[in-house]
């Protein structure tokens, strides 16, 4: 299978358009070693032709220009995204949905019965949908023996659910209920090998970490190196954990856990916040991961298994 990163930044993009943290200052100044990124998005394809997308971020069309391969043009209104996964309903997966409202015929769109909930409601982006292309939905289910995507031959998908977090508007913020947001292993089906995908992943289950060891290749939540990042700059008052994400440093962070999978897996980082010292590839945070054999995604990477 191929992946290709559409987008390695967490929600906001880097740099943030208020933001003056020192990643976003020192990127603007040019007196950092860091690189733009956009917002959450990864694309994967078993047989190089047709993609399914994971997530819709809202600068899709931007990944699209940059990711020539999504655009075969076979005829006047072409697309190769023959389906769309959103792995849960918050602004930053599902926005460039409306970017791509000129479909011809409705977007095969895959995601838990409650994120269509947030999105008929909450947030009724697919609602206003139906006033355009519209989507054809189908729910994922969270047990059982996965399930393929007609149109995109050559990957199974597992999804399981995960503790993350609801968007702000849900009615389940802060109580995030099985489904609202999930984590999906693909597998090839010629070769066999396993990517691990999730971009918001806040605690650690059993179920989650089975999936993980089970991988060739895990990418995972890297959006804040500490839990109290956020409020030590005056950003925000909640810790990474409790908006979903398991930070990197720290005990039980994302690193401890990384360390202990098997030394042939590749671990990768995506959804990585501008305010997350990982993005300066001068830091020693930076430096720690390398050490630790552990990668930090960019937009345009590109990962074979
Ligand atoms: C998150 O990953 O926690 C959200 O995407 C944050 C946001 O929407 O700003
Ligand atoms: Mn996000
Ligand atoms: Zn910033």
């Amino acid at each position: 299978m191929k992946v290709h990163v559409l987008g390695s930044a967490a929600g906001g993009g880097f740099p943030q358009w208020n933001c003056n943290c020192p990643n976003c200052d020192g990127l603007r100044k040019g007196t950092k070693r860091v690189t733009a990124r956009t917002q959450s998005s990864i694309t994967v394809s078993g047989d190089g032709s047709n993609w399914v997308l994971f997530n819709a971020s809202p600068d899709i069309l931007q990944q699209i220009r940059e990711f020539p391969a999504l655009q075969p043009a076979r005829s006047l209104r072409d697309t190769a995204i023959r389906a769309v996964f959103l792995i849960d309903a918050q602004i930053d997966h599902t926005t460039g949905l409306y970017m791509l409202r000129e479909h011809r015929q409705p977007h095969e769109l895959w995601c838990h019965a409650l994120v269509r909930e947030d999105l008929s409601s909450g947030n009724p982006l697919l609602k206003v949908l139906e006033h355009y292309c519209g989507v054809n939905w189908h729910d994922v289910p969270l047990q059982g023996k996965g399930f393929a995507m007609p149109g995109v031959p050559g990957l199974h998908f597992n999804a399981l659910p995960l503790i993350s977090n609801a968007p702000p508007y849900s009615p389940h913020r802060d109580h995030p209920q099985p489904g609202d947001n999930v984590g999906v292993t693909l597998t090839d089906t010629a070769s066999g090998k396993r990517l691990f995908y999730a971009p918001g992943l806040g605690e650690m289950e059993p179920h989650v970490w089975a999936a993980m060891l089970a991988a060739d290749c895990v990418l995972v939540d890297g959006t804040l190196w500490t839990d109290d990042e956020m409020i030590a700059l005056g950003a925000s008052k909640k810790t990474s954990r409790a908006m979903g994400h398991l930070p990197q440093s720290g005990p039980g962070g994302m690193l401890e856990w990384l360390d202990q999978l098997p030394a042939s897996t590749r671990k990768v980082l995506i959804h990585i916040n501008n305010t997350n010292p990982i993005l300066d590839e001068d830091s020693p945070q930076r430096q720690e991961l390398t050490r630790h054999g552990i990668e930090v995604s960019y937009d345009g990477m590109e990962i074979e298994l």
